[in-house]
């Protein structure tokens, strides 16, 4: 009994360890941005959303800058993203379009 409720501790602790410390997915970042934020940049983009991330006189050009306008349009449009799910959107507009180290 002991060794069982050992086990259980031991494993439920590298469980935990393993969640707190999981990368952001990019691809889940994808699906949370196309849902979300596709509609109105595409408005003011003239029908082309993702050339607000890539045109020449671009807002951004940090990763700090890039999570803080993520969470500032994130509260517009009034999703509850947690922030391992703003991580998850930073990563994907970062490796696609921003490509800031
Ligand atoms: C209701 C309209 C609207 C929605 C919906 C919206 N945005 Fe935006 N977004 C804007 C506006 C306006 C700007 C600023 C454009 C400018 O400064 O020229 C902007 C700019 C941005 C930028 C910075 C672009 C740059 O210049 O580098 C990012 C990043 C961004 N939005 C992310 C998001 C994300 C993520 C979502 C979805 C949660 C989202 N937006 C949804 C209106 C919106």
């Amino acid at each position: 009994m002991k060794t069982l409720t050992r086990t259980l501790l031991i494993s439920s602790f590298f469980l935990a360890l393993s969640q707190g410390v999981q990368a952001a997915n990019p691809a889940h970042g994808k699906d949370l941005h196309d849902a979300n934020c596709l509609s109105c940049h595409s408005s003011l983009m003239g029908g082309n959303p993702n050339v607000i991330y890539t045109r020449s006189d671009r807002r951004v050009n940090t990763i700090d800058g890039l999570r803080k306008q993520v969470t500032r349009c994130k509260t517009t449009v009034g999703v509850p993203w947690p922030e391992d799910q703003i991580e998850d959107v930073v990563e994907y507009l970062n490796q696609n379009f921003y490509k800031i180290k």
